[in-house]
């Protein structure tokens, strides 16, 4: 399995083998399969979309079915016992997690974190207010506020998500940057223009097709562009 660079990095300087570990927020289990390079003794993939746990149990495969579960439940109510996880990534989670979902989620990692718990959060500093790439997430976002009720993106500082755990008992350890810049390679631009197309799609004809008129025009006005930071915090469970 492949394992991108970000989740290596981030990974290099905690004790993950022998562990029992959560990837929370599996996505397409990039993190889950770096726990799985590194020597976790079980990994827990959790994830609330259904496509993404088939996709992560198919990229796993039959040879490290035994040591992962793929889990589809929410974050802030998980089938995992309390103090139960040595380490816990968040790659690329929080920035999908809107600020109305953040403090249930941390409060449910901080129930299943045993004690000495290693916590890697891996996320996006807010992106400079010229970046082009902006325009996009904005146009993405107003169609989730009008269609959902909530932002599909929002990216925390790294020092807002070091309060809020430090708020629930973590210490922090570490800081390290991960990209600089981050590359939004013309795919990435293609997948924020899909899903916002898809969300204005559920909107009247009225709102929905000027928004979909502009996604267009900055799929092409932008192309591709590095801009912006990836930042890795890690934090740990007070005992
Ligand atoms: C951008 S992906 C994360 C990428 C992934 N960690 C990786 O390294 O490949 C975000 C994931 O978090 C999941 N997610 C978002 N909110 C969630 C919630 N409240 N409960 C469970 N999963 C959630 C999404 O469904 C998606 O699978």
């Amino acid at each position: 399995m492949d394992v991108p660079q970000t989740v290596t990095v981030a990974l290099e300087d905690r004790p993950v083998d022998g562990a029992t570990c959560l990837e929370a927020g599996a996505g397409v289990g990039n993190a889950t399969a770096g726990l799985l390079a590194n020597g976790a003794r079980r990994v827990y993939a959790i994830t609330n979309d259904g496509d993404h746990a088939t996709m992560v149990r198919e990229r796993i495969g039959r040879a490290e079915a035994d040591r992962t579960a793929v889990i589809e439940a929410d974050l802030t109510n998980t089938p995992l016992a309390a103090d139960s996880v040595d380490l816990i990534t968040a790659h690329a989670l929080f920035n999908v997690l809107p600020p109305s979902a953040l403090s249930a989620v941390v409060e449910e990692l901080t129930r299943v974190a045993a004690p000495g718990c290693h916590l890697v959060i891996d996320d996006y500093e807010p992106l400079p207010e010229d970046a082009a790439v902006s325009d996009l997430f904005a146009v993405q976002n107003a169609a989730a506020e009008i269609a959902a009720g909530r932002p599909a993106m929002t990216f925390y500082p790294s020092a807002v998500l070091r309060r809020l755990f430090a708020g629930y008992g973590w210490a922090f350890e570490r800081e390290r940057t991960l990209l600089d810049p981050v590359p939004w390679t013309a795919s990435h631009v293609e997948a924020h223009a899909n899903a916002a197309r898809s969300r204005a799609t559920e909107l009247t004809v009225e709102l929905g097709d000027p928004l979909i008129a502009e996604v267009d025009r900055l799929v092409d006005a932008i192309g591709s562009e590095s801009a912006g930071t990836m930042y890795s915090v890690v934090m740990r469970r007070l005992d």
